[in-house]
């Protein structure tokens, strides 16, 4: 094989009370990588189509580009790759817009070299990209892009991450006002201290939504889902949060929050004519603010990167 096209989904991290741990993969959007083998060793980026011009060419200073140089170093090839990375959701949505590139990348080059790592061992690869998108090699938004479906970050050192399940009829409602949120500052305002108390509030949310997702109970899902932590400092930063959040519980949402750093509201829902009608309701409160916005519906993606050409 000496070309290859890679889709990878967007993914929602946190899913409210989980920072960090907690993410989920969508169906849509999702970036597109066409990547091609060169006899020459290292990375060109030939094109990306999507980003207005704002993301780096020189592989070095590119998300894709990083983590899949260091794929190369780390297999020891001789040769290299050039690659058309295609976006299909904006920068700073709150989608794991720079993930779903990585992982896209990542994944690509490990099929086009006959697949030398497993899946879960190109993990590592796609943090380095998120390092370079934001300063932190978080793993919630690159874990659920890569593996699929709804993961846990156990643990960050050594990091050991798990998949967990999803019930049937479980629909993710996004609504993504067109406001820019950068990770790093969103990151940069957080409280670098707590109250146990607050942590106590908050692990017991964790627990209850992981024991949620395996008994395929809604309701406990949606009563897990409580921010007490990320949610009160970075709502200030999304126009209209609380109202839309509202709007969501009052059209059927079994709960919702900030999609990872935001702008992006995400809401979850069973079934989905439940899932529309909390679509539209999102999205009526953001036009009556005046703000534009786009939308998604989407089921949990359980398979991840494929190959589509
Ligand atoms: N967990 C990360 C954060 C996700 O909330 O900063 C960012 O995409």
């Amino acid at each position: 094989m000496s070309s290859i096209k890679v889709f990878a989904p967007a993914t929602v991290a946190n899913v409210v009370c989980g920072f960090d741990v907690l993410g989920f993969a969508l169906h849509n959007p999702g970036d597109e990588v066409i990547m091609r083998k060169t006899n020459t060793p290292g990375v060109i980026i030939k094109s990306i189509v999507g980003d207005n011009g704002r993301l780096p060419l020189d592989p070095e200073r590119n998300t894709v580009g990083v983590s899949v140089l260091n794929f190369l170093k780390h297999i020891e090839s001789n040769t290299g790759v050039e690659i058309e990375l295609t976006k299909n959701m904006p920068l700073g949505s709150g989608l794991g817009s720079s993930s779903a590139s990585t992982v896209a990348g990542v994944f690509a080059v490990n099929e086009l070299f006959g697949n030398p790592l497993k899946r879960e061992e190109l993990l590592p690869f796609a943090m380095e990209g998120e390092r370079l998108a934001c300063g932190s090699a978080h793993a919630d938004n690159v874990a659920p892009s890569l593996l699929g479906g709804f993961v846990l970050v156990r643990s960050y050192a050594p990091l050991d991450v798990v998949k967990l399940p999803t019930p049937k009829d479980f629909y993710c409602s996004i609504v993504h006002p067109h406001i820019e949120v950068q990770t790093k500052d969103a990151r940069q305002i957080l409280p670098k201290q707590i109250f146990l108390k607050d942590a106590v509030t908050q692990w017991g949310n964790v627990a209850g939504l992981v024991a949620g997702l395996y008994q395929s109970d809604f309701d406990l899902i949606g009563r897990s889902l409580k921010d007490v932590i990320v949610e009160p400092v970075r709502s200030i930063l999304i126009p209209g949060f609380m109202q839309v959040k509202e709007a969501a519980m009052q059209a059927g949402a079994i709960g919702g929050g900030i999609s990872g750093s935001g702008p992006s509201i995400f809401a979850l829902s069973k079934g989905k004519d439940t899932a529309e009608k909390v679509t539209a309701a999102m999205k009526s409160v953001f036009d009556k603010i005046n703000i534009g916005s786009d939308s998604y519906i989407s089921e949990v993606n359980a398979e991840g990167p494929k190959v589509i050409g």
